[in-house]
């Protein structure tokens, strides 16, 4: 493996990045019929590194992410996946080839957990390695227990999707997609299904695997999670990657008027106690004074160490601004 060095320019991830790249896409570009959805977009990924993908409904977050283990056909570029290289558009025997090398090196979570309801969680962990890989059913079980002990779930082995909650669900499927031993893991919105209180334990198995030095790209709208755990946030919209940087950047400075404009609308969205605690209100709606305070909401709570305590809800990026400002302090841009 090529030396590691320090995750560049992001203080906020723990692990490291090395120099080896697992990921190199060119030029990517999707149509769905008429329907333009990938319109050329680049992405290397380095090892161990990982890549949050946020953007608004239709922007192409999941195409891109299907594209890349091929369960689209993407239209024209090139991916390479672990030292695999396919040139899309291409489909003689050795593009079906090594389609197939590359979908074994992606594991994929998906929003709705795609679990086999007739399988228990040791069974849903056990059939890729065992049809697929291969392995020996003895092995591969073995291997499913370690996998479901260490996201959490040593004493429901035996239990069928039906038995678990929607954070156990995900957490088998986090297993599954483990056991084929992928060199990259594509999550799409993987705590967007989830009750509240349930996503903090399935961010917690992805904060974990980043940790052990997992390749990951995520789609997903937990600016927490963004904040702590991502090397690199991009921003896509209308097909195209518009922004990328560490979450320091985009959260905090961004800098094209969509991502401005995007972030205005998510976070009262999808977090609307904590957007209205920074002042930060929907874009059409009028913007507090901005002599108030930047940390002074129009609820008037001010930020203390208490509502900065990380809790199960979904985060947003409170601090770690690069001088311990909040993103986007309301009335500093036009939009
Ligand atoms: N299988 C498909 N067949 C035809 N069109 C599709 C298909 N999948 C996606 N599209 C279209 O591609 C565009 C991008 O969809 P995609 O699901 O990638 O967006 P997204 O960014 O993941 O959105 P969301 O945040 O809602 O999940 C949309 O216009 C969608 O209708
Ligand atoms: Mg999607």
């Amino acid at each position: 493996m090529a030396a590691s060095e320090p995750t560049a320019a992001s203080g906020a991830a723990q692990h490291t990045v090395g120099r080896e790249i697992v990921v190199d896409v060119k030029e990517l570009q999707k149509y769905f019929g008429r329907n333009h959805v990938l319109k050329g977009v680049d992405l290397q990924v380095h090892k161990g590194e990982v890549i949050v993908l946020i953007g608004p409904s239709g922007s192409g977050k999941s195409t891109f992410l299907r594209c890349l283990n091929f369960l689209e056909d993407p239209t024209t570029g090139e991916i390479e996946i672990g030292g695999v290289h396919v040139v899309c558009g291409s489909h003689g025997g050795t593009f079906k080839k090594d389609v197939h090398q590359i979908r074994m090196k992606c594991g994929m979570v998906f929003q709705e957990f795609n679990l086999f309801p007739h399988k228990d969680a040791t069974e849903n962990v056990t059939e890729g390695p065992i049809l697929v890989k291969r392995d020996k059913k003895e092995a591969a079980i073995q291997k499913a227990q370690a996998l479901l002990t260490k996201v959490g779930l040593a004493d429901r082995m035996d239990f069928f999707p039906s038995q678990l909650s929607g954070g156990q669900k995900q957490r088998v499927a986090i297993a599954r997609a483990m056991a084929m031993d992928p060199v990259l893991m594509l999550f799409d919105e993987p705590t967007s299904a989830l009750d509240p209180e349930l996503i903090g334990e399935v961010l917690k198995v992805m904060r974990d695997l980043a940790a052990q030095g997992m390749t990951m790209i995520v789609v997903s709208h937990e600016m927490g999670f963004s904040r702590d755990v991502a090397d690199r946030v991009v921003y896509m919209d209308d097909g195209y990657f518009i922004e990328q940087g560490p979450p320091s950047e985009v959260f905090f400075h961004p800098k094209d008027d969509r991502t401005k404009r995007f972030l205005r609308h998510i976070l009262p969205e999808k977090e609307p106690e904590h957007a209205k605690e920074l002042g930060i209100v929907e874009v059409d709606q009028e913007l507090p004074d901005p002599d108030a305070g930047l940390l002074q909401g129009p609820v008037g709570g001010a930020l203390n160490e208490d509502n900065l305590a990380d809790t199960a809800m979904p985060e947003i990026p409170l601090s770690g601004g690069p001088s311990g400002e909040t993103p986007l302090p309301p009335g500093n841009e036009e939009l």
